[in-house]
């Protein structure tokens, strides 16, 4: 059971994140070793320079079971695969609009 100050925290949590759209960026080893080192950042300079901190929750997660497809990432249900520094852009646009 949670003492009622963690639970404050996981409300707030979840609160703060109920309305927002989730960019999940997999963190897994595969993943990693194959170039989401370098989009963490592209994603984050994109979600500040669109000012769209407000809107999105973004984070890493361990491996989704798709090593082969990586790297891999999820915007809101949908999932993205063999993700590059080349076509995020692409992604992001279809997704946000800028
Ligand atoms: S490490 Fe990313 S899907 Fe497995």
């Amino acid at each position: 059971m949670f003492s009622v100050e963690i639970s404050k925290v996981i409300i707030k949590i979840i609160m703060n994140t109920a309305d927002k759209i989730e960019i999940v960026i997999c963190l897994g080893s595969s993943c990693f070793s194959r170039g989401n080192k370098s989009m963490v950042k592209q994603i984050d300079d994109y979600i500040k320079a669109h000012r769209l901190t407000e809107r999105v929750f973004y984070h890493g997660s361990h491996c989704f079971g798709a090593c082969e497809k990586g790297p891999v990432m999820r915007i809101g249900n949908n999932f993205y695969y063999q993700v590059t520094p080349e076509n995020l852009h692409k992604i992001l646009y279809d997704n946000f609009g800028y």
